[in-house]
C-alpha cells in the first residue's frame, strides 16, 4: 500500500532517510560537511530550517561542539528521528512549517536572534514568492553579521545544463535499492519540487538585505549559497 508523505520527508518510513538520502544524492556527506564549515567558529545560535532526521545539526555539532540548535520540521516523523541523535541540552526542537513562520512568526513559539541560520534540501519545496518571504524573515532573525547558508537543488539555467544535471545525476547515484519512496502532496506552505535557478534566489537574498552573497559549493545542480547581515 502507498504511503503519503509530507514534501520533503522523500521515504516512506522516516528510519529510512538517512540510508536512502545517501543512495539517493551523490556526495550527500560532502555536502553537510561543506555546510557546516559555512558556520563562523565564535557562532553560539544555529537555526536549522528543516532539520529533518538531524544530519546538517549533528555535522554542526560535530565541528563546533559549544552551539546551540535550533532545530525547525514540520514532519513529526523526521523530528523523532532528529529527538534520537542530538544532544537534548544542546537542541530545541521546533515543530513548525517555516513558510508560515515567514509569513506569521507570532503563530511560532519566539525564536531569539541566532548567530547562523542553515537548511539543507528543503527550501525548494517553497514557491518562488515565498523564498523570498523566507529569505527576509531569516534576515531579521540574524544578529548583525550574522549569516544564512542554504543548502539546495537548483534549476538548469538552460535545457543543456537540465540534460547535464540529470546525466551526472543517474550516473552517480548509487547501485543499491533505494528505500520505499511516499507519495508527496502538498502540505502547508510546501509542496512538490518549485526548484528556482541559482541566480533567481541570489537575487532573492540580496533583496532581502543580505550582503556578500555567494556560492560556496556546488555539484552541478546542487549548490550551497548564502550571505551576511550587515555589521
Ligand atoms: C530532504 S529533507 C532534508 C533534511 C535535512 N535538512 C538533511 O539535509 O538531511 C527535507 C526536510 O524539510 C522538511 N520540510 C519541508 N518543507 C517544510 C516546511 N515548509 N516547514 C518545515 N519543514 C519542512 C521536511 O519535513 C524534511 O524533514
Amino acid at each position: 500500500m502507498s504511503v503519503t508523505i509530507r514534501p520533503g520527508e522523500v521515504f516512506a518510513h522516516a528510519t529510512e532517510f538517512d540510508r536512502g538520502i545517501r543512495r539517493l544524492l551523490p556526495h550527500y556527506d560532502q555536502l553537510l560537511t561543506a555546510l557546516s564549515w559555512c558556520i563562523p567558529p565564535e557562532a553560539q545560535r544555529v537555526l536549522d530550517l528543516g532539520c529533518g532526521t538531524g544530519n546538517l545539526s549533528a555535522r554542526i555539532l560535530q565541528r563546533l561542539p559549544q552551539v546551540q540548535i535550533m532545530a525547525m520540521d514540520y514532519s513529526p516523523a523526521m523530528l523523532e528521528q532528529a529527538q534520537a541523535k542530538l544532544p537534548p541540552n544542546q537542541t530545541t526542537f521546533i515543530t513548525a512549517d517555516f513558510g508560515a513562520w515567514a509569513v506569521n512568526p507570532q503563530d511560532v513559539p519566539p525564536i531569539e536572534p541566532v548567530d547562523a541560520c542553515v537548511s539543507s534540501l528543503a527550501i525548494h519545496h517553497l514557491s518562488d514568492a515565498m523564498k523570498g518571504q523566507l529569505f527576509r524573515q531569516i534576515f531579521a532573525h540574524l544578529r548583525p553579521g550574522g549569516c544564512f547558508w542554504n543548502a539546495d537543488p537548483v534549476l538548469a539555467p538552460h535545457p543543456h545544463s537540465a540534460a547535464l544535471y540529470q546525466r551526472v545525476r543517474q550516473a552517480f547515484t548509487a547501485a543499491e535499492p533505494i528505500p520505499e519512496r511516499g507519495i508527496v502532496q502538498t502540505c502547508g506552505t510546501s509542496s512538490q519540487d518549485q526548484l528556482a535557478t541559482l541566480a533567481t534566489q541570489l537575487d532573492l537574498l540580496k533583496t532581502a538585505g543580505f550582503v556578500g552573497v555567494d556560492v560556496v559549493w556546488q555539484w552541478f545542480g546542487v549548490a550551497i549559497f548564502g550571505g551576511y547581515v550587515p555589521v
